[in-house]
């Protein structure tokens, strides 16, 4: 049997490590499989566990209101290290480019404890942007002995920095798995707000709803206004247009957004959506403006046009199939895109493509594969993914 002591703390990785576990779950004669969450996030995190079945085996409930960087670092390894020793694990598996993954990287590390990546490659190559996610992602990729690259191109990215290609799956991305699974079946509101407003407008003519999301550190201040003021023009000016933006739970970005946008009527300013209900209002929207990293995956998935809020993206792969755009945060952009998507059908209808750049849905199963390759459990490497 061999340990594999799995670790994430916030959204995001719930929802792409769920399909992970699942499957290793299935392998209980060849994994001992332990779940820690730091706990980075807990409003935003407990309902994922709660979503998807997972209950950890620890918890170390580090959040802490507007944590700073350090003060999250500190946490996390003062905690995981005891845990680590105690469990001696023969893999620590990570997920994605948050601080909890790289600290856990980073103490798995320092115990010689094999860590293994998910969602490996990804780069923009700029320090800067994402922050501090792209050094996070780059330092984990730098302690892994295994890296699971959702696409080619994150291969290549791996494959260019002088990693050895025999370290190197090509999966798929496991949010698309978990995507898959909730999106296959038919979908309701949870939400009463949601379900009573569909209800009532969704068949009108020429009905149009833009999704919004924004939460990235680069993006406090004043690119956040400049959304925010951008939103209210469009809202302004499109009798037709309806905005739906869940505020993320950090109080940098809900500052911003309520001061701005309270009270406007077409706006509607909600909490974080469970994932049942965000991915069945992302299916239903017309468009997406988001800075997150995951939607840009998602949304794609189901053919829903996006325009990135970022300077450049991590994500190259859905730009090239021209379903995504990257507009940076300026207000006049921002209005200038949307506008033109809403005027010109024709581009509209060029970035309203279904396309599945980033996963097949078996992302999870390639990644066991892999793990079951490197422990000898399976002779022949896992066939990569191909879009
Ligand atoms: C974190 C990740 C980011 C990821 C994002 C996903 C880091 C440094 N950042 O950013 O990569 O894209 O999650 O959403 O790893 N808060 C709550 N309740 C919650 C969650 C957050 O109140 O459930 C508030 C707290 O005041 C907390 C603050 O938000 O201190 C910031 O949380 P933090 O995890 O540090 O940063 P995020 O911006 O959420
Ligand atoms: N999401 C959600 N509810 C929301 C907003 C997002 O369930 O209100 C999901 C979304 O479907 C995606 C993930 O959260 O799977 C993205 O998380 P986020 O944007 O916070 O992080 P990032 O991907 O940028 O790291």
């Amino acid at each position: 049997m061999k340990k594999i002591f799995c670790v994430f703390g916030t959204r995001p990785e719930a929802i792409k490590i769920s399909p992970i576990l699942k499957i290793l779950k299935k392998e209980k004669d060849k994994f001992n499989l332990k779940v820690c969450v730091t706990a980075q996030h807990r409003e935003m995190l407990d309902p994922y566990l709660k979503f998807f079945g997972i209950t950890p085996h620890y918890d170390l409930n580090i959040m802490e209101d507007r944590q700073s960087l350090e003060q999250l670092s500190h946490n996390v390894l003062s905690r995981i290290p005891s845990i680590l020793k105690k469990e001696s694990p023969d893999l620590t598996l990570v997920q994605g480019d948050t601080s909890t993954a790289f600290l856990a990287a980073l103490s798995s590390f320092y115990l010689k404890i094999p860590v293994a990546h998910v969602e490996a490659g990804l780069r923009t190559y700029n320090y800067s942007q994402p922050f501090p996610e792209e050094a996070n992602r780059r330092l984990i990729d730098a302690l892994s002995i295994l890296h699971f690259a959702p696409t080619l191109q994150s291969k290549t990215n791996l494959l260019k920095e002088g990693f050895s290609a025999k370290t190197i799956f090509v999966t798929g991305n496991s949010g698309i798995d978990a995507l898959k699974s909730v999106t296959q079946n038919p979908q309701n509101f949870q939400n009463p707000f949601l379900k009573n407003f569909f209800n009532s407008n969704s068949k009108k003519e020429n009905f149009k709803t833009i999704l919004v999301t924004a939460h990235r550190r680069e993006n406090f201040g004043k690119p956040l206004k400049e959304l925010c003021l951008a939103l209210k023009s469009i809202a302004d000016s499109f009798p037709e247009v309806f905005i739906f933006y869940p505020v993320h739970l950090n109080p940098n970005v809900g500052s911003v957004v309520k001061k701005i946008l309270k009270n406007q009527a077409k706006i509607f300013l909600l909490p974080p959506l469970e994932y049942g209900d965000f991915t069945h209002l992302l299916k239903k929207s017309w468009a997406l403006v988001t800075d997150s990293g995951g939607l840009q995956e998602e949304a794609p998935t189901l053919g829903i046009p996006t325009l990135v809020l970022r300077k450049i993206t991590e994500r190259p792969e859905a730009v090239q199939t021209g379903s995504v755009k990257v507009i940076g945060t300026e207000k006049e952009n921002i209005i200038a895109e949307v506008s033109k998507l809403i005027k010109n059908k024709n581009s509209y209808q060029k970035m309203a493509k279904v396309s599945h750049p980033y996963g097949d849905g078996g992302a999870a199963q390639r990644i066991v594969n892999a793990l079951l390759f490197y422990f000898n459990y399976r002779k022949n490497r896992p066939k990569d993914f191909e879009p």
